[in-house]
């Protein structure tokens, strides 16, 4: 029961931490990729309307009941289910949550682990000289499997360590020196990347639609980039929301934890795109594309290695303040359901990470797989749940004593989007992805009755 009586240090130290979560590879790794692969604006477009109308309201939910009893993600849920006369098993929101966390955390790491050592690499100067337009000669710290396990090793080790270290020793210190140090450096590499690269047509390519553009396949990318990016379905904020106290404004937190995350993300764009536009590269590259185009373009600027460096360094801030957050979920649920100590729990699933994590490594195809299952099916499941919950399950004046603190108007939105507007979006989010996945044909049938 150790969440019911620990709590946050200071609003500072949660919003910290909450940001961390919410800020990371997604948005810095997966976004740009994102945005290049489904039509720059319209994307973006798309997802912005996502997280209003659907991530931020379940971000608001997912707090809330964490808050509710200061339990795990399962005893919250179960607790809340009790508390409104319903079955115990709707702690099964609580464990689909767990199961999602915990499998984004097994291929987060290992990406995660070639930030550091592309970090690395550029520091040293193992990308300098290199042309621009290849992918990098893969350099001596990153050439195969037994490079990328040691990596994906010495990332899930920095987790641990930080959340067995606790909430207040571990999680808290890092934080908040971390990220505060992570937005002074997004600041100055923005800067840099848009005096000196293609700055003009980078953001009319992130900010002018062609709206046609818009199919369902777009609105499929950005629902489940707005779950990702925020990191909500994944019961990581009911994890979070556990150690507030009661009189935290949760509509105004959630507020400025979404409006962070989205900042980022743009201010990730613009940082990353005027320099791949200036150097001529393919923003529809995919996963690759900042792991490719990023060292040989830096390698051939003045200072280049360490800004290279710099940029892969504030990746790494930012992964490791989102994985412990993935991390911390499935180790809390251990130790309240299953007694175990916090070390143990957090090197337990640590452990369970590690192992899925590298057969993915090894195993070709595998990775698709997993980020499926975990990053589209897991991940919107739990979105859908936590909203059919909180809107039809638990009764309405229940979470209204919970958001006790926010207005009338942010609370009618909020309970009239977690009633109907995320269900249903999320419901066909989840559907469209199935089929986008097995070639059922749905999404092209819809794509060509909307004209697309
Ligand atoms: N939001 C983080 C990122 O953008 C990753 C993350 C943290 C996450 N917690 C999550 C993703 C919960 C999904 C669910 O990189």
């Amino acid at each position: 029961m150790a969440g019911a009586t620990t709590q946050w240090t200071s609003r500072f130290a949660f919003l910290m931490a909450a940001i961390g979560s919410a800020v990371g590879l997604g948005n810095l790794w997966r976004f740009p990729f994102q945005t290049g692969q489904n039509g720059g604006a319209a994307f973006v477009i798309v997802y912005l309307l996502c997280v209003l109308f659907v991530a931020f309201p379940i971000l608001m939910a997912e707090l809330s009941v964490g808050r509710h009893k200061g339990l795990s993600a399962v005893g919250s849920t179960r607790q809340l289910a009790l508390d409104s006369g319903k079955s115990a098993n709707w702690s099964m929101v609580g464990w689909i949550g767990v199961l999602a966390s915990f499998a984004i955390l097994t291929t987060y790491s290992v990406v995660a682990g070639q930030v550091m050592a592309y970090s690395l690499m550029s520091f040293m100067g193992e990308f300098a000289g290199q042309a621009v337009n290849s992918a990098p000669q893969v350099a001596s710290l990153y050439d195969g499997a037994t490079h990328a396990l040691t990596w994906h090793t010495v990332f899930i080790v920095a987790s641990v360590a930080v959340v067995s270290a606790g909430l207040h020793g571990g999680i808290e210190r890092v934080v908040t020196v971390l990220m505060p140090i992570f937005f002074v450096m997004l600041v100055g590499l923005s800067i840099y990347a848009l005096s000196t690269g293609a700055a003009a047509k980078a953001i009319s390519y992130l900010f002018a639609p062609d709206f046609s553009a818009i199919t369902p396949l777009t609105v499929l990318a950005a629902m489940g980039q707005a779950f990702f990016s925020l990191g909500v379905g994944a019961a990581v904020m009911i994890t979070y929301g556990s150690f507030l106290p009661k009189e935290e404004n949760i509509g105004n937190s959630a507020g400025i934890i979404a409006g962070a995350d989205t900042m980022v993300a743009v201010v990730a764009g613009l940082m990353i795109f005027p320099i791949i536009f200036a150097n001529g590269l393919d923003p529809a590259a995919g996963g690759g594309l900042i792991f490719d185009a990023l060292p040989a373009v830096f390698s051939g600027l003045p200072g280049g290695s360490f800004i290279g460096g710099l940029f892969f360094f504030l990746a790494f801030i930012a992964a490791l303040t989102s994985a412990i957050s993935l991390l911390l979920t499935a180790s809390a649920v251990g130790i309240e359901q299953f007694g175990l100590s916090r070390t143990a729990s957090a090197a337990i699933f640590g452990a369970l990470a590690w192992t899925v994590g590298a057969a993915t490594i090894v195993v070709t195809g595998l990775g698709n797989w997993v980020d499926f299952v975990g990053g589209s099916i897991l991940l919107t499941t739990g979105g859908l749940l936590i909203a059919v919950f909180v809107g039809w399950i638990v009764p309405g004046k229940i979470m209204r004593d919970e958001l006790h603190n926010t207005s009338d108007g942010l609370f009618n939105f909020w309970h009239f989007t977690v009633r109907y507007l995320a269900p249903v979006a999320v419901g066909m989010t989840l559907i469209l992805g199935i089929d986008a996945k097995f070639n059922f044909g749905l999404s092209a049938m819809l794509g060509s009755i909307g004209g697309g």
